[in-house]
Formats: structure tokens, sequence, C-alpha cells
């Protein structure tokens, strides 16, 4: 009986120490933080995405800036643009500002669910205007030259208007079509040892197959890099390397 006792308060202690000790170091990280609290607490809710897979495009972002990554950022699927904003800030503080960033949403109907089928309050938490994205990004202080928005289904919207060389290229549109067209046109002009994230991975089906399709078909084998458990991140290797 005592054995079991202290099983049961060991296994709820591993519990709380996980779930403490999995996010101390990110919460130590100041200058993350600081950006952090701009784009993903309860109070700024402009992203959807977790802190571990916004620290993961912080880092990212330092990485190409730091690397001298040629290209530009894109993000396909932006929401209220809090991820954007995050990659805004961050080019801000490693003064790179130079760079364009490119984001494409369809607007509005969200997840594939069809938008008549959603509450009230679900469809007002879901929709986003084309000007409150902007005015989101365009808070962050990035040149807004340097901001290309385009906007309707990325079906139809790329590759007619797309940055010639990418440095990162986020996709976060949930579904097979739109991942696979994505990956299909921006994989070939994105630099290599440039970024790739998949935001939905493990998350929707559609968004994993297409990856898996389409890095199948790519002769060169990358390392899908588990960010949590739905992100994964990868670095475009080297065109030598096979
Ligand atoms: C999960 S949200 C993006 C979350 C956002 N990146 C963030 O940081 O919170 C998915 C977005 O993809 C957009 N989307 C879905 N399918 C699309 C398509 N085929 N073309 C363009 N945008 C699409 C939706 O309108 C929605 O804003």
């Amino acid at each position: 009986m005592f054995k079991n006792f202290i099983r049961r308060w060991d296994g709820r202690l591993r519990k709380y120490a996980d779930r403490y000790l999995n996010r101390s170091d990110l919460e130590k990280d100041k200058e993350f933080q600081n950006l952090y609290s701009k784009v993903g607490t309860r109070k700024s809710k402009y992203t959807l995405t977790s802190m571990e897979r916004c620290y993961s495009l912080y880092k990212a972002i330092q990485y190409i800036t730091k690397g001298d990554i040629l290209g530009d950022i894109v993000e396909c699927g932006v929401w209220r643009g809090g991820s954007a904003m995050l990659a805004a800030l961050t080019l801000i503080k490693s003064q790179q500002t130079h760079r364009k960033i490119y984001l494409t949403d369809k607007d509005i109907d969200i997840h594939g669910v069809p938008y008549r089928l959603l509450w009230k309050k679900e469809k007002e938490f879901l929709s986003v205007s084309l000007d409150e994205v902007k005015k989101n990004i365009f808070s962050t202080g990035y040149p807004k030259e340097n901001i290309i928005f385009v906007k309707g289904m990325v079906q139809d919207t790329i590759p007619n208007t797309v940055p010639k060389q990418i440095a990162l290229l986020r996709l976060d549109t949930d579904l097979y079509e739109s991942t696979y067209h994505e990956l299909f046109h921006l994989y070939p002009k994105t630099t290599s040892q440039g970024v790739i994230i998949i935001d939905d991975y493990g998350h929707f089906q559609g968004s994993q197959e297409a990856t898996e399709k389409y890095l199948s078909q790519n002769p060169q084998k990358v390392l899908l890099h588990r960010i949590d458990y739905s992100c994964r991140v990868w670095i475009k290797p080297s065109p030598t390397l096979k």
C-alpha cells in the first residue's frame, strides 16, 4: 500500500516537474519573453501557436540573420499575424529590416471548416480582416514598404506573388492541398541553409501527408526536427548533399 502511495505521488510530481522544466529555459530568456509578451500571451493573443513554436521561430530568425542566409521571409496562413509580428520584431532587434516579409492568407474561413457551420463566438474569434492584420503587423514598427500582403487562396496567388529567394518559409494553412502547393512552388526558392517550418504537421493529417509526399519526391533527405506535438522544422541541405 505504501509503495502504491509513493508511486502515485512520484508520477504526479514528475508531471509537475516536467511541465515546469519543459519551459523553464524559455522563461529565463528575457529578450525572447519581452518579444513574446507582445504577441503570444493571453492579453496579446495574436497567434494560435505555442510558446515553443514562437521560440523556435525567434531562434530561426536569429539563425538566418547571424548566418547571413540570403532571402526574404514568407508566411502562408497568417490569421491575426502573431508569428509574422514576432518575426518582424526579431528582425528589428537584429537590425535586418531590409528583408521583405511576404504574408499570404485567404482571409476569414479557417481550418477548412465551412464558415457557416461555426458558432457566432467562433466566427468572431476566427475571422480576421486584412485591415486588422495590417494594423497588428504595422504596430511592430517594421518598415511598411517591406511587408507584402497577398490576399487570396495560396492555390491562386502562388507562384504569382513570391520572392526570388526565401530565407525562412513558414507554412501554416493546415490542409493537404495548400501545403503541397506551397512546398511545390516555394521550397525550390528557399536558399540552401534556409529554414522551413511546418506548423500543422502533427495536428492536421493533410499537412503531414503533403509534407511527406513532397519530401519523398525530393532526392535530398532532411531531418524533421520536432518542436512540439505538431510543429516540425528543418534546414534545407546544400545541393551537393544527397
Ligand atoms: C492556423 S491559422 C494561421 C495561424 C497563424 N500563422 C498564427 O501564427 O497564429 C491558418 C490560416 O490559414 C489560412 N488559410 C487556410 N487555407 C488557406 C489557403 N488555401 N490559402 C490561403 N490561406 C489559407 C486561414 O485563413 C487562416 O488564417
